[in-house]
Parts: C-alpha cells; sequence; structure tokens
C-alpha cells in the first residue's frame, strides 16, 4: 500500500509486505524510543489525539511517539469536553479538527465511527479502537511483540501457536489481531472463551480460509498446553449492559504462576493488550507472574512506541528523514529496555 497521507483504519488493508514495511521502520526507531538520540522530524507537526472512551497507554504512547518524532500533540478526551456532546456530527467534527492538525489519532465506542471520521478529515487519520470492532495500531504492536519474542528461539510467525483467551466476543485486540495473522501461513489457534463470549463466526471463518488450524475451548488448563503464546484479554465490561452481567465472566480464566507451571511449555510467552483488571474477582493474569521472565506486557508496551513512530513516519512521509534531523541526547541516559 501507500502509507504517505493514507488513514490507518482496519488490518484488513495491509499485504503481508506491508506490515513488514512497518517493522522494519519500527527497528529503525529504536535509538529515538530507547533515548539514545533525539529527532526534530515532525518539528512544527501536530498530532490531533481525540479519544472518546478511556485509554492509558494507548492515547498516551501515540502522543509520546509523535512528540518523540519532535511534534506536538493537542489532546481533545471524553464526550462531555468536546461539542459531540452538543449534538455535533462525526463529519462536522472531522472537519473542523482536521483544520488544526496533521494527522489525528482516535477512539471512539461506536464500531465504524472512525471510518465515518475518517472519510470527512482532511489528514490521515489511525483507528485508536472503534468500539469491538478494531484496534489496528494494537495488533500491529502485538504481532511486532511476537516477533521479536520468538526470534531468539529461531521461530517467526509461521506455524505459531497461539491460544487467545477472555472476552473473545468483544475485544477489538483480538479481533484484529486474528485478521493480522490471516496474512500468515500454518498457525493453529486456540480460543479460550465462555461459550457466551466466543470469537465472531465472521473472524473464525476468516482464519480458517486463510489455511489455519482453529480450535475453540472453554477450559484454559488444556488450551493453553502446547503453544508458544498465550494472549489473555480483560472482560470487556463497558460493552455489557450491566455489571452484573460482566460479573458472571470475570475471573472465569485466571493465568497464574502455578497453573503455567504445571500446563505451559517453559518458554511459552504471556501476553495481553493491557489493562488487566487486577481486581480479586477478576485477575485474568495474576500478579504472581510479574517475575516470570516470559511476561511480555510491557515489553508490548514498550514496542507500541515503536510501532505508532513508524505509522506516523510512513503515513506523514518522513523515513528517510529522520536520522537526517537527529543527533544525540544531552542527558545522562542509563535506561534498560
Ligand atoms: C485494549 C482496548 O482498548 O481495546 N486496550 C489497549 O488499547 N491496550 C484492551 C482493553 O481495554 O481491554
Amino acid at each position: 500500500m501507500q502509507f504517505a497521507g493514507s488513514h490507518i483504519l482496519s488490518v484488513q488493508q495491509f499485504e503481508r509486505a506491508d506490515v513488514e514495511r512497518i517493522f522494519s521502520v519500527a527497528d529503525q526507531m529504536e535509538p529515538y524510543a530507547h533515548r539514545r538520540r533525539v529527532t526534530k522530524v515532525l518539528d512544527g507537526a501536530i498530532l490531533g489525539s481525540m479519544f472518546f472512551e478511556p485509554s492509558t497507554r494507548t492515547r498516551v504512547s501515540f502522543g509520546s511517539a509523535f512528540n518523540l518524532l519532535g511534534g506536538e500533540v493537542r489532546e481533545t478526551t471524553g464526550f462531555e469536553n468536546s461539542a459531540l456532546a452538543k449534538g455535533e456530527s462525526l463529519y462536522d467534527t472531522a472537519r473542523v479538527l482536521s483544520g488544526y492538525s496533521d494527522v489525528i489519532a482516535m477512539r471512539h465506542p461506536a464500531e465504524g465511527s472512525v471510518a465515518e471520521f475518517a472519510a470527512a478529515s482532511r489528514v490521515p487519520v489511525i483507528n485508536g479502537g472503534d468500539g469491538s470492532n478494531e484496534h489496528p495500531s494494537q495488533a500491529l504492536l502485538d504481532l511486532y511483540t511476537i516477533k521479536s519474542e520468538l526470534a531468539d528461539s529461531g521461530r517467526g510467525i509461521d506455524g505459531l501457536r497461539i491460544a487467545m483467551v477472555g472476552d473473545l466476543l468483544h475485544g477489538r485486540t483480538v479481533h484484529s489481531l486474528c485478521k493480522l495473522l490471516c496474512l500468515y501461513s500454518d498457525l493453529q489457534v486456540v480460543l479460550v472463551s465462555p461459550q457466551e463470549l466466543s470469537m465472531p463466526e465472521s473472524i473464525v471463518d476468516y482464519l480458517r480460509a486463510a489455511g489455519h488450524q482453529v480450535v475453540e475451548s472453554d477450559v484454559l488448563e488444556a488450551s493453553i498446553a502446547h503453544v508458544d503464546i498465550v494472549y489473555s484479554t480483560r472482560i470487556q465490561e463497558e460493552r455489557f449492559s450491566t455489571q452484573a452481567e460482566a460479573d458472571l465472566y470475570r475471573g472465569r480464566f485466571r493465568l497464574n504462576q502455578d497453573i503455567y507451571t504445571h500446563h505451559c511449555e517453559p518458554n511459552t510467552v504471556i501476553m495481553h493488550p493491557l489493562p488487566r483488571d487486577s481486581r480479586d474477582h477478576a485477575r485474568e493474569l495474576d500478579d504472581d507472574l510479574n517475575d516470570n521472565p516470559n511476561l511480555a506486557i510491557f515489553r508490548q508496551t514498550d514496542n507500541g512506541v515503536l510501532v505508532r513512530m513508524a505509522l506516523f513516519a510512513l503515513t506523514l512521509d518522513v523515513v528517510d528523514q529522520v536520522d537526517a534531523h537527529a543527533r544525540d541526547v544531552n542527558w545522562y541516559t542509563q535506561r534498560r529496555f
């Protein structure tokens, strides 16, 4: 695909070569994300960061990624603080705000809303999550993490064995990740969820059409026995009509160190898009895994910056100029990544 000036709305717009291009630009961003070098390649550029649903890491890492490229960030957070609360349409909001920005990152609770907004925007729009539909930058950072976690043992994404666990009905991260995995071959995908929260049939069909082996289950222990990656997810309480309904499912699948030791292979990588629900009645990923070297959740969040820097550099077409606008940092730095 041609990245310059393009919206990033769904992983389905990518070919495998596009994903590889994003990953190689992400690698190139490493000295900047790891604070050894600073670049001013986006000096003067403005990111419109518009988050109409709760967000910590996606919002902040999009902003940090833009800052690390030398640009500035204008934030709008929450419906109540925007004219959408006065009945303004997405069309009007997009016409207005795209006049104030060079690129926009947006999250919104309604499926398809970010695409509707993008259709009226005068600048590229990156989907930071639209309801239960898609979260393309998360899927890219997840796949980038999978690739780098497996690299040490000489394995690649083709032939991967992965278990996705939790609320697979509402989780946009697993929807996007499954679609992205369809660009690769010979995967074994185990989908572990309560039956009522199983992966939408259209996505299961899509995985099977790509030639992957798909097994659906509602038992955790047996499902995680022979996989390279366990990708755990939170019950998406905001998609249920009542908390009581969400409570029926919270805590159903809990991965902790004891279960990991007894059921997983020694090097199985543990992932989660975060936030993990650490309240007692949930704990889908127990804190007692924090010292497990295969817990990759904070490497995922670090990788999110690299991947989002790559998306900005590509959509704003500055990849080849990043290093020309760079210098070493002035300050003492001994950050461990
Ligand atoms: C996810 C999301 O918002 O879809 N979080 C994130 O962006 N890392 C997952 C979640 O909220 O459970």
